[in-house]
């Protein structure tokens, strides 16, 4: 099934944050502040995207009616503000992270906050995903493994209507490459760009 591309207009960097999106962002950059500045350890693959802009794509996505349902998953979480802030709108919302660390400090953001959203640790990587091997191969920044975590969760991957994920730049076809053989028809991948800004794709 091909994907269709979403473009999300410039404009939405004049929508207003949503209800307690700022408090949630300061409290989880002082986090992540603190986090970095303790910790002795660089974790290479962790860098944060712009979370004013996820809030802002994720009003505009519900204001067009582009979402299926209100599952949420953040591929990749880091601290898992993306999920808090899915949370925060009442969407059902989890984030997968590959290190343990980045699980606790997300966790603790999010109880501290009293924020619902859940960061599993374990990879986002599906089981025998066709012909995932070859496009693997050109990426650096995203650990390939397999895992089991849809099961852990208890949610499958199917039942997303919404994922988002902060690709490397040049990484973003492993995404959308397990995203178009897993997901929905009809669920959408949103994707943070760096500087080109955000990417939204649906499987039609
Ligand atoms: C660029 S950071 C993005 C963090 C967060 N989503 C954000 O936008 O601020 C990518 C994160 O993906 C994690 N990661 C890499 N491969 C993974 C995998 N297979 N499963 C889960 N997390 C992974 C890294 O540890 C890192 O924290």
């Amino acid at each position: 099934m091909p994907l269709q591309e979403i473009e999300i207009p410039d404009s939405i960097k004049q929508l207003e944050y949503s209800s307690g999106a700022e408090h949630l962002i300061d409290t989880a950059n002082e986090a992540i502040e603190a986090f970095m500045l303790a910790d002795q350890t660089v974790i290479e693959n962790f860098v944060t995207c712009d979370f004013h802009l996820v809030d802002q794509a994720i009003s505009w996505i519900e204001q067009n009616h582009l979402l299926t349902g209100d599952r949420f998953c953040e591929w990749g979480a880091g601290f898992g503000v993306a999920a808090m802030l899915a949370a925060l709108r009442g969407m059902q919302a989890v984030g997968i992270e590959i290190d343990q660390r980045l699980v606790n400090e997300a966790n603790a953001v999010a109880e501290s906050l009293d924020n619902p959203a859940q960061i599993h640790c374990g990879s986002f990587v599906p089981r025998d995903v066709e012909g995932l091997d070859e496009v693997a191969s050109e990426v650096r920044n995203v650990d390939t493994d397999e895992d089991d975590m849809y099961d852990e969760i208890g949610i499958d991957i199917e039942d997303f209507d919404l994922f988002f994920a902060f690709p490397w730049p040049g990484e973003h076809g492993f995404f959308e490459h397990i995203f178009e053989a897993c997901a929905a028809s009809g669920s959408l991948l949103l994707t943070y760009r760096g500087r080109e800004g955000m990417n939204l794709v649906q499987k039609v």
